[in-house]
């Protein structure tokens, strides 16, 4: 028998139901696609399968390097189960080059490589639009200890590097990507939410196309073809 779950909490691309198990959760993906703070809106045709299955799939490859994350089971094309976590109220990106809101905040040039990573804390709040923080705020502010911050850090570098690498595999440059964070009960950091085109910017080495949610955020088009072509070159790296 089907049992009815509760929907825990609806974002703009993904539900996420509580379950029997108050240690799993199950989130679905949706095609519903938003930029800017949800100013601009919109449907990426297949967007949700391929999110779901791409960031399962990277999950498990950052798990067989030593990762911890909230990955648990895929159930279907747009469902998986994941572990219930905390969230901590803070989004991280990583950049390797110049990019989106690091180019237009700074006036830098797009594309320009950084000399090393540059890790970036955001404070989750879609009413203040997401703001830049710094590392201390959320210290001081009490929303990570010390101790969490530096493995939030050393952690989200590990994922660069790891993904990094196999992205060049498939001619792809990974320029930047957001990472959420979430602790179990008892205090263990994962990484959680999504890795997918999203949530990153692809560019393909050889013709430098953009294979991410730039082009719906910017109006390119072939929005469907881009999200397609990266989870056939991520999936062709993981084939067993
Ligand atoms: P940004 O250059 O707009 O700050 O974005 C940096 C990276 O973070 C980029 O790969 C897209 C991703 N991102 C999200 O996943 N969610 C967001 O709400 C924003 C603004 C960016």
């Amino acid at each position: 028998m089907a049992e009815v779950q509760e929907l825990r909490y609806e974002g703009k691309a993904k539900r996420v139901y509580a379950t029997a198990d108050p240690g799993v959760f199950e989130v679905e993906y949706k095609d519903d696609a938003t930029a800017f703070n949800g100013q601009k809106r919109g449907h990426i045709a297949g967007k949700g399968v391929v999110n779901n299955r791409m960031s399962n799939r990277l999950f498990r490859l950052l798990e067989q390097h030593g990762v911890p994350t909230h990955f648990i089971e895929e159930l279907s094309e747009r469902r998986t189960r994941v572990r219930a976590l905390t969230m901590l109220p803070v989004e991280i990106v990583v950049r390797n080059r110049i990019a989106g809101s690091l180019a237009s905040r700074l006036g830098l040039p797009e594309g320009t490589p950084l000399a090393q990573p540059l890790v970036e804390w955001y404070y989750k709040n879609d009413a203040l639009g997401d703001p830049l923080v710094s590392r201390a705020h959320a210290e001081v502010l009490g929303w990570v200890s010390p101790q969490e911050a530096a493995e939030v850090e050393r952690l989200a570098l590990a994922v660069n590097h790891v993904l990094r690498e196999f992205l060049a595999q498939q001619g792809v440059e990974l320029v930047d990507f957001k990472l959420e964070f979430g602790r179990d009960s008892a205090g263990r950091l994962y990484v959680a939410d999504e890795i997918s085109p999203d949530t990153c910017r692809f560019w393909d080495v050889a013709t430098g196309e953009k294979l991410d949610k730039d082009r719906f955020r910017r109006d390119l088009g072939g929005v469907e073809e881009a999200y397609a072509e990266i989870w056939k070159r991520v999936e062709r790296g993981l084939a067993p």
